[in-house]
């Protein structure tokens, strides 16, 4: 497996490969890799011949009161869980590697990314869409993959990818969990014991709302008090950020669940910041 840091390497290598007629599969990350992380590489690496991973904590994703510092970092167990799981490179920049000074050419998906966290993280999307782009353009991969987790980020990316014919097939898989339902995140390692504990309680209330669209509710807006309800009840040191039920595309709210429709949530708990989602079918 190899390692590089310079972003001239990276485009050299895959440029390489591209012209021995290999495809590349991407899948960009933050590091501090986890299952999750793991499930995405997995996948990744059955669908081209050569598969990149970037670890990158990207700055301009982070608001400035946001978490930019203390993000959990382990490059040297990030490099031996890759190589445990077949990737070919890893492409671990410095910032200033990535941004010159001068930098001033945003990529965004105002219309996706201002919604849901969005509303609460003014900018996070446009720095998520720069560097992904970014990304893109080094490695110019055939497929990058990307977990539901963040199922907003997902389809901000493959709309990007559509709109500006980026030539990348995107790729969507399932949220990677822990045994009792809390979604996989790097963050979670923020959450003491007893948080860690009760934070299960988000996935219990989603699968509360789709019992409930299973048993025939439909009133999104009852959905939706159903979710903060019973967080309320069984996580009652959490604040819900948003709890919505939105098209899973468009991710404009819905009045009434009548087709697929997207239940996300995010969660405060003490100072971390969980999202989460479920699918709800009729
Ligand atoms: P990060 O949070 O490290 O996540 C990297 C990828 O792993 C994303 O596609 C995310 O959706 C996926 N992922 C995280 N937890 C998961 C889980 N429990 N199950 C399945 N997939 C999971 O998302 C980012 O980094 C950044 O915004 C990035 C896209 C790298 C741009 O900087």
């Amino acid at each position: 497996m190899d390692h590089l840091a310079d972003p001239t390497f990276l485009r050299q290598h895959c440029q390489k490969w591209r012209t021995q007629g290999l495809t590349v599969a991407l899948v960009p990350t933050m590091g501090f890799l986890h299952a999750g992380h793991l499930s995405l590489m997995d996948h990744a690496r059955t669908c081209a011949d050569r598969l990149v991973v970037s670890i990158f904590v990207n700055p301009t994703q982070f608001g400035p009161n946001e978490d930019l510092d203390r993000y959990p970092r382990d490059l040297p167990h990030d490099l031996k869980l890759a190589r445990a799981h077949g990737v070919d490179l890893v492409f671990a920049p410095e910032a200033g590697a990535m941004y010159q000074p001068d930098h001033a050419a945003w990529v965004d998906v105002p219309e996706l990314g201002q919604v849901l966290c969005g509303a609460s993280r003014p900018g996070h999307f446009r720095g998520v869409c720069t560097v992904v782009t970014k990304l893109f353009g080094l490695v110019r991969p055939d497929f990058a993959v990307f977990g539901q987790k963040d199922w907003q980020q997902l389809a901000i990316i493959r709309r990007m990818a559509r709109d500006l014919e980026l030539g990348v097939a995107v790729i969507g898989r399932p949220i990677f969990r822990e045994a009792d339902g809390l979604a996989m995140s790097s963050r979670n390692v923020f959450l003491t014991p007893e948080e860690r504990d009760k934070a299960s309680a988000i996935r219990q209330g989603l699968l509360l709302v789709q019992q409930a669209v299973q048993a025939g509710e439909r009133d999104a807006a009852k959905l939706g008090l159903m979710f903060r309800a019973h967080l309320g009840e069984k996580l009652a040191m959490a604040r819900v950020d948003y709890a919505e039920l939105v098209h899973p595309e468009a991710l404009s709210p819905v009045a009434r669940v009548e087709a697929p429709t997207l239940l996300a949530v995010a969660v405060f708990v003490g100072r971390v910041r969980l999202i989460d989602n479920i699918l709800l079918e009729v």
